[in-house]
This record gives structure tokens, sequence and C-alpha cells, in this order.
């Protein structure tokens, strides 16, 4: 059976990952883009807007936490890419996509942040373990490698801000 053309008289994706297989892979990173990138800017938001006695400690701890996030999002977007798919890349589609909720619009107290992005980190997580079945089954080695890097930073950093909430 001849395999579907793709636009522009270029030969159909054929990686050995069916073409349900890749959608739902990519929509699931879809989300995970979005929730990273909501995390991203609530970050930098809160590196703008923390005040208090542990400003310097804030401000210089979100700034790395910003940065990786930062740093995170390309190689996201360009494996949805590889496996065939547009990658979203607007507010709109951010917003519809996330789980993550938009940062505040009054800045918050500094613990109040720090409790804030706990949860942003645990919910990134969550997004990223439930792609994990569909790599998984689809033999996405790729996938599963992004997935267990992005899941080692989330938890690792949620373990950090966590920290810094208890006695
Ligand atoms: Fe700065």
């Amino acid at each position: 059976m001849a395999k579907k053309k793709a636009s522009g008289g270029a030969p159909a994706i054929n990686i050995g990952i069916n073409d349900k297989d890749r959608g739902a892979i990519a929509g699931g990173l879809s989300k995970l883009l979005a929730d990273t990138y909501t995390l991203y800017l609530t970050t930098h938001n809160f590196h703008w807007n923390v005040t208090g006695p542990m400003f310097n400690t804030l401000h210089t701890m979100f700034m790395t936490q910003y940065t990786e996030l930062w740093n995170a999002v390309d190689p996201i977007a360009e494996r949805i890419r590889s496996l065939g798919h547009p990658a979203p890349g607007s507010y709109a589609q951010f917003g519809a996509l996330a789980t993550v909720p938009d940062a505040p619009t009054t800045p918050p107290k500094a613990l109040e942040m720090v409790k804030i992005l706990v949860e942003g980190h645990e919910a990134v997580a969550r997004t990223a373990r439930s792609i994990f079945p569909l790599a998984d089954a689809a033999g996405d080695e790729p996938t599963a490698d992004l997935l267990t890097q992005r899941l080692t930073v989330h938890e690792q950093t949620a373990w950090m801000l966590r920290s810094l909430l208890e006695e």
C-alpha cells in the first residue's frame, strides 16, 4: 500500500511509530510544553516581584530555576516536531493546554510564592508521568528519555522548594 504523501512533496514520516501513537504522544508533550512554559513565566515573575528578608536567596534561586525551565521548552517542542506535529507556541494555546495555573496578578508573599512553585513543579511532574505509558507502549525511547530528565528536575526542584517551607 502506498504511503500517504506529506505536504510539499516531502515523504510521509516513517520512523516506526504509527500515526495514532505519534499523535497521542505529541498531544501529551504539547501539554508538557504548555505547563513548562507557564511555570517558567511564573518563576521569572516571582524573581522580579519577591520581597522580604529572604529576597537575596529567593531572587537568586528563582533565576536558576527559570533559566532551567527556559532551556527545557526547546527540546520538548523539538520532540513534538520530530514526531511530525506542530509545536504550540502562543499564549492562547498554552492557556488552553496548561494544567499549571497562570501566575497571580498581585504578587504573593515570599513563602506563598514558594508554595505556588512547589505545586507547579508537582503538576508538571504529573503531566510528564502521564505520558510515560504512551511512550513506553510505542517504543518511543527519545520521548521516554526526555520525560525521565524532566521528572528528575521537577521532583528535585519541588523537594528543594518544599524544604524552605518545613520547620
Ligand atoms: Fe534578573
